[in-house]
């Protein structure tokens, strides 16, 4: 089956390609009666954007949502929402060499051997283009929550080895990195700037965190909470690890040192990271994502072409030097867009 589709009842299914006409996601189950304008896209798709700093690619997107259906007098029907937004700025020379040969480390090769005929230009359906559908998802799925009382927020922890020692999280809309430590945002912006010279890329690990998650969301036992929050990180391209909570590092831990004690004021601690059972637990949802380099790369790389011969690959163009800081508000959709759903089957349920 086709795997362009996410949730059961707020469902999305995004469509388009990099280079194409335009990227959208059609949203069905979204309740009737919710404000939706096109303004309410602007803030989160600004921030997803290409080239606000200089440390991105230097593509130009103006990503105005356009909404295609399913909002009539500025308030949702009950019907699907389409949600549009226009590719302006496709140039695809670049990758031209890419009809040939395959880049270390992306996904041309599995693409060319799943399908044998795809959109190389820009990498097509798996560009972080899609991605822009799926924040403005988020947005919608963020006025499901917000009345709740639930709100979401992602944040760069590490880049290039450097990590951020404080978390204050006023500070994180006041870095271009969204970093919480801006003494560490600066040292970061060093090294993405250093890599990028060197034609090279960076990886890193971002945060997640949620407030006001109410108890009693997830579904047992294959939609648990964390079982699906973590598709939804691990959905989105360079990510290669989700932690919730302490994560890994409970692994290293006795069952009286992890152990979350329970008291008539909540939880002493939080290392199961909001989350027991696949039910969330009343307290803060933490998950982590280690974000690996940016495949594409400015140096000279042995790869082969579609015939099956060596090649070498060399590749000039616009490419970010980091998914950070792009993924972070696409981090924030995902999460929204999961615990939407989970409100929305938990109220079906109980
Ligand atoms: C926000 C964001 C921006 C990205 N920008 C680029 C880019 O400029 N060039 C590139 O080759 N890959 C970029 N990627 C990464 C690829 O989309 C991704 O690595 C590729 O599809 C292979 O998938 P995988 O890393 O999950 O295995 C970006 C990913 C994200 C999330």
């Amino acid at each position: 089956m086709a795997g362009n589709s996410f949730g059961e009842t707020f469902k999305i299914t995004t469509f388009g390609e990099s280079h194409g006409d335009g990227v959208g996601v059609v949203i069905d189950g979204c309740p009737p009666r919710i404000s939706i304008s096109k303004e309410d896209f602007i803030r989160d798709m600004a921030r997803r954007r290409p080239g606000g700093h200089g440390i991105s690619t230097p593509r130009k997107e103006k990503d105005e949502v356009e909404i295609l259906s399913g909002v009539f007098e500025g308030l949702t029907t009950g019907t699907p929402i389409t949600l549009y937004i226009r590719n302006r700025d496709p140039d695809s020379r670049p990758y031209e060499v890419l009809r040939q040969l395959f880049r270390p480390g992306h996904a041309d090769y599995t693409y060319f051997k799943k399908y044998g005929h795809f959109d190389f230009r820009g990498g097509g359906r798996y560009s972080a283009r899609e991605t822009a559908a799926r924040v403005a998802a988020g947005v919608v799925a963020g006025k499901i929550l917000e009345p709740l009382g639930i709100s979401v927020v992602a944040y760069t922890l590490m880049v290039d080895g450097i990590k951020a020692k404080s978390i204050n999280l006023d500070m994180v809309e006041k870095n271009p990195l969204f970093c919480p430590d801006p003494k560490a945002a600066r040292q970061m912006e060093e090294a993405m700037s250093k890599a990028k010279k060197e034609g090279d890329s960076l990886g890193g690990i971002a945060e997640i965190r949620v407030v006001g998650c109410p108890e009693g969301l997830g579904e047992p036992v294959f939609d648990k909470l964390d079982a699906d929050l973590a598709k939804a990180v691990m959905s989105i391209g360079t990510v290669k690890g989700v932690e919730i909570g302490a994560g890994f590092e409970a692994a290293e831990l006795k069952g009286s040192e992890n152990n979350d004690l329970l008291t008539t004021d909540g939880f002493q601690t939080n290392r199961a990271g909001g989350i027991l059972g696949g039910i969330s637990n009343g307290d803060e949802i933490v998950i982590r994502a280690a974000i690996k380099p940016i495949p594409s790369i400015g140096l000279e790389q042995d790869t082969i072409n579609r015939e099956g011969k060596p090649a070498k690959l060399k590749l000039a163009g616009r490419f970010d030097v980091s998914a950070i800081p792009r993924i972070i508000p696409i981090f924030e959709a995902m999460v929204r867009i999961v615990l939407a759903d989970h409100y929305l089957r938990s109220k079906a349920i109980v």
